[in-house]
């Protein structure tokens, strides 16, 4: 059994291709904490990465060149990556499309913005098929543990069976999973459910998730049984057992502590400091999405400048957005409204000397969005709803001097492990949100330091090596006693 080899399937391959200015190609790992969790379980067991390259490629490279930069990320990263084609139609009605316009806001608890256009669907099984076909062609009934990331591919195990593929598979959802009276609305809420169970484990991010995937499966799969609680629950439908567990993702809490602390990212925080002097910086980092709750983050921002008059000239907002899926209509509509907001909010706020907001709209490196973690004293974290929610976590292992303030909403996944610690808030209360700024920026350096020093351990303990090894001896070696009981 140690000698399982690990395949990773998830929607985007390990690596991120670009072009440069003089038509070079370049290769780089992708940035994520995944890469860097399963990076070396894949090169210790052997392994390998099958997903998608992204659009940016779309018919930019021929067939021997594409071979040619494979084999250079496979040779950097120490592990096989496999890539999965799609074509225009599969980008739009599989990634864009059933993705991005059902999946993601059906299980962010916002159903009025998903498009449940039928033409979606069928895009979204074939290329689930043809993801399966790759895991098929690639691996070995006996040697290989197949590992799927995510709602773009739940289809996956479902379509390895179809093929008559025997596989021992887990899935891991890094997004929540919606109670019973929204997945409902889903038309195709039967199949999603029934392919989730062709899965050996499932993973969900916390105990909240679980719960509401066991109720919709007790609601509309009545011949399945759901026993058992804690970490590992199962599932046992008229054929088989399926596991069902709690996992919530973290980070590489020592190598973002260590980079905050190198010269480089000092020398950053210095930059940004000087030019923002004398001031209490309040910190919000989201790629441009709907469920971040950016609209209502930037009124209550205005809300404590409004109702606590001694703060303005004292606080600045740097809002910092990543670009994303710019070709889903809503995110278009979002960008303008957060445009409108800033402009307005700082048309009537600024004084001589000092602009409330500090609008950022791109990506950062990753030594810039260190030093603005470490520069910032407040983090102001508000999704709608989120999975987990990394930055939190990022922020506070890179609070080395123990003083930050974490600000953050009640329904991210990482409230249920940093309560101790954060102020929660409910994002819809501007007024609410808008205290707890307030409360933040008075909060004693005692206060400060016990609640961050409590955050900190819990994510240096439960880290993303300690996430990767949960689920792996659960899945691979079935063990289920690892686990003293649900913590948080
Ligand atoms: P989501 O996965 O929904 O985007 P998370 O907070 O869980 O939300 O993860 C976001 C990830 O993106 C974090 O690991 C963070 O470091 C990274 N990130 C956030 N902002 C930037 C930025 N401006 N530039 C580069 N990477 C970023
Ligand atoms: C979330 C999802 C990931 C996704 C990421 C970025 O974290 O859980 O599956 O990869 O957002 O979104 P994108 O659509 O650019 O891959």
């Amino acid at each position: 059994m140690e000698t399982t080899r690990l395949t990773v399937v998830s929607n985007r391959l390990a690596i991120v291709v670009d072009r440069e200015q003089d038509g070079r190609w370049t290769i780089k790992p992708g940035s994520g904490g995944l890469v860097t969790a399963l990076g070396p379980v894949l090169r210790d067991r052997g392994g390998q990465w099958i997903g998608w390259l992204g659009s940016n490629l779309q018919g930019e490279l021929d067939e021997a060149a594409l071979r040619d930069l494979l084999a250079r990320g496979s040779r950097e990263t120490g592990y096989a990556l496999k890539p999965v084609e799609l074509d225009d139609e599969e980008i739009q009605k599989y990634y864009f499309g059933f993705s991005n316009e059902i999946l993601w806001p059906l299980f962010h608890d916002l159903p009025s913005r998903c498009n449940f256009d039928p033409a979606y669907w069928t895009v979204y099984e074939r290329v689930n098929a043809k993801f399966a076909r790759v895991v098929a062609q690639n691996t070995d009934e006996k040697e290989d543990y197949v590992w799927v990331h995510d709602y773009q591919l739940i289809l996956v195990a479902a379509h390895l069976k179809a093929m008559g593929v025997r596989r021992s598979t887990g899935f891991f959802l890094h997004i929540p999973f919606p109670p019973l009276d929204g997945f409902i609305r889903l038309p195709w809420r039967s199949q999603i459910l029934n392919a989730l169970l062709q899965y050996d484990l499932i993973g969900f991010q916390t105990v909240r998730d679980r719960r509401n995937f066991m109720d919709c499966v007790r609601m509309l799969l009545p011949q399945t049984r759901v026993v058992g609680h804690g970490h590992i629950a199962r599932c046992l439908t008229p054929e088989r057992e399926v596991l069902v567990g709690v996992f919530p993702i973290s980070i590489d809490f020592r190598q973002f502590a260590d980079t905050a602390a190198s010269q480089e990212v000092q020398d950053q925080a210095w930059i940004i400091h000087a030019n923002l002097p004398e001031r209490q910086l309040i910190l919000g980092v989201d790629r441009l999405d709907y469920t971040k709750g950016i609209p209502l983050r930037l009124q209550a921002f205005a809300n404590a400048l409004e109702r606590y008059p001694e703060l303005r000239g004292t606080i600045t907002l740097v809002q910092v957005v990543v670009p994303s899926r710019a070709e889903v209509p809503e995110y278009e509509t979002l960008k303008r409204e957060i445009e409108r907001l800033v402009g307005e909010i700082n048309g009537r706020f600024t004084e001589v000397g000092w602009t409330p907001i500090h609008y950022i709209y791109r990506s950062l490196s990753r030594v810039e969005l260190l030093a603005y973690y470490r520069t910032c004293e407040i983090a102001l974290i508000t999704p709608l709803k989120d999975g987990m929610n990394l930055v939190a976590k990022e922020f506070c292992a890179c609070s080395i001097e123990n003083n930050g303030v974490l600000i953050l909403s009640e329904f991210a996944g990482a409230a249920a492990q940093l309560h101790n610690g954060a102020l929660l808030v409910n994002p819809f209360d501007i007024r609410g949100v808008a205290d707890a700024i307030h409360r933040a920026c008075a909060m004693d350096t005692v206060s400060r330091q016990a609640r961050m020093e409590k955050m900190r351990r819990s994510i240096q303990k439960h880290n993303i090596f300690h996430w990767v090894n949960a689920f792996l001896r659960t899945g691979i070696h079935k063990d289920l006693n690892q686990f003293p009981r649900v913590e948080f």
